[in-house]
């Protein structure tokens, strides 16, 4: 059976992942049992255990508060610095990576749509550290999947939060 870590399982999309996922061998540590910020932490589990699948649905998604000055090192950390650590880890165990990004790499002045090969052109920092997060996946690791996401709703989605 399929051995799957999936991070970040109490959020809104963690919650929704989790259910699919539960007919699998499944690991979902809470950030308490797991913070990916601590690499020391996350280099251990994944050498005291194996899998097939990470699923990270970790993130710094707050769009407004992310232009803040104050913020940008933890964005750039949950965003971009967490994703290539995880990258490097599936890349050493021999694992598949499964990394959630955004629309907002691009502008969205392309009336047409955009390819999976579109240029970036992120307008915002929220937008710069998906980028980055894409990147250092595609730098890092050989077996990954990337997943541009729009507007997430769904049970326990709260609109005015
Ligand atoms: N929401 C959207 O509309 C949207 C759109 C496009 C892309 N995305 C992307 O989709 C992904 C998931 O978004 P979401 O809306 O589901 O996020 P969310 O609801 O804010 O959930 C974030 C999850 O990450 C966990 N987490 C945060 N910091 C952690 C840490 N240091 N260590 C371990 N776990 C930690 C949280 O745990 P706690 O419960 O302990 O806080 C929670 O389980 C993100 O990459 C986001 O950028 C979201």
């Amino acid at each position: 059976m399929l051995k799957v870590l999936l991070l970040g399982s109490t959020g809104l999309l963690g919650r929704a992942v989790k259910a699919e996922f539960e007919k699998y061998d499944l690991e979902s540590p809470s950030r308490s049992e797991l913070d990916v910020t601590d690499f020391a932490s996350l280099e251990s589990y994944f050498s005291d255990n194996s899998f097939d699948f990470v699923i990270n649905c970790t993130g710094y998604n707050a769009v407004d508060d992310a232009e803040k000055p104050e913020n940008h090192e933890e964005v750039f950390l949950h965003n971009e610095k967490v994703p290539e650590m995880l990258a490097k880890l599936c890349e050493a165990h021999n694992c598949t990576l499964v990394q959630f990004s955004s629309d907002y790499v691009f502008d969205g002045e392309n009336a047409d749509g955009y390819s999976e090969d579109a240029s970036y052109d992120p307008i915002n920092v929220y937008g710069q550290s998906k980028m980055a997060g894409e990147v250092a996946v595609a730098e890092n690791c050989s077996k990954y999947f990337v997943i541009r996401m729009s507007w997430l709703f769904g049970p326990g989605f709260n609109c005015c939060k």
